[in-house]
């Protein structure tokens, strides 16, 4: 089970205001999230799970939640409007990249929108979330699940391509409640810039800088139509450009797989 005195002591936030609440078991984070909105919360909340029944996924998908891999929820008000929530999960990429990182595994890139590589494998992804309870009160649910210490033959065959975890690359075991406080220790900091800039031109070129999307040949799948052609560019909005055969589209939402190009 995750430490709630090891979290409570690693923590260095100036922003956030976290109610810290740790299980051992539950069905998702993210659901449980929901359910303390709908209960009625007044602060920012964090809920850690050391494992989950029923981890959820983009786009309708499980993700796979076995003890061993950091699971939680991060519960807050959409910083400058809900309009600007997409913005907060390309915010926690770039925070886990840094927690990553900061274990000392390189190669660490985002893809678009949400995701953590490294090299092509992936290692976090974030399910982000608005809960509108009324149009001006809204809460924004960000849902990170880390591949930590989970050996990749232990991954079901559908992931276990393409997917990659912090044991697999350094070989031993880290501590959770490390990893966790240095993501949301960075997350807390890149909320202070975005608060004091009054905006997320910063974080957006903090994620420009860790792309591995943007030049690449992407597939992407919107739900109602698949684009082929070049990733060129990140707008401010969070949406992404991409350069077809039939000319410029941009996207906003969608599964992205990164193509060779030849
Ligand atoms: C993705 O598909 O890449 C997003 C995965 C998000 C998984 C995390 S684990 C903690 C939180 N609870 C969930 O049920 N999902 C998110």
């Amino acid at each position: 089970m995750v430490d709630l005195n090891l979290i409570n002591n690693c923590l260095k936030l100036s922003v956030l205001e976290l109610q810290v609440e740790v299980f051992n078991e539950i069905d998702s984070t993210n659901l449980e999230a929901k359910r303390r909105i709908t209960d009625g919360i007044e602060h920012d909340l964090l809920i850690v799970s050391s494992h989950q029944t029923a981890g959820r996924g983009r786009h309708n998908r499980t993700w796979f939640s076995p003890e061993g891999g950091l699971y939680f929820s991060l519960v807050l008000r959409p910083r400058l409007g809900p309009e600007f929530a997409p913005l907060s999960g390309l915010l926690c990429a770039c925070a886990i990249a840094e927690g990553v990182q900061s274990l000392g595994i390189d190669n660490v890139v985002l893809k678009w929108p949400n995701d953590v590589l490294v090299r092509e494998d992936k290692i976090a992804g974030i399910l982000n979330e608005l809960v509108a309870i009324t149009p001006v009160d809204n809460w924004v649910i960000l849902g990170i699940g880390i591949n930590q210490n989970i050996p990749v033959s232990d991954f079901p065959e559908d992931i276990s391509y393409t997917a990659t975890s912090v044991k697999e690359i350094l070989g031993k075991y880290t501590s959770p409640e490390s990893l966790l406080c240095s993501v949301l220790n960075s997350i807390d900091r890149l909320l202070g810039v975005v608060e004091s800039e009054k905006s997320f031109t910063s974080v957006l070129k903090q994620w420009r800088e860790m792309s591995g999307t943007l030049g690449r040949k992407v597939r992407i799948d919107d739900g109602t139509q698949t684009i082929i052609g070049i990733a060129s560019e990140l707008l401010e909005d969070g949406s992404l450009t991409v350069i077809t055969e039939n000319g410029r589209v941009t996207v906003t939402m969608g599964d992205v797989t990164h193509l060779r190009s030849d």
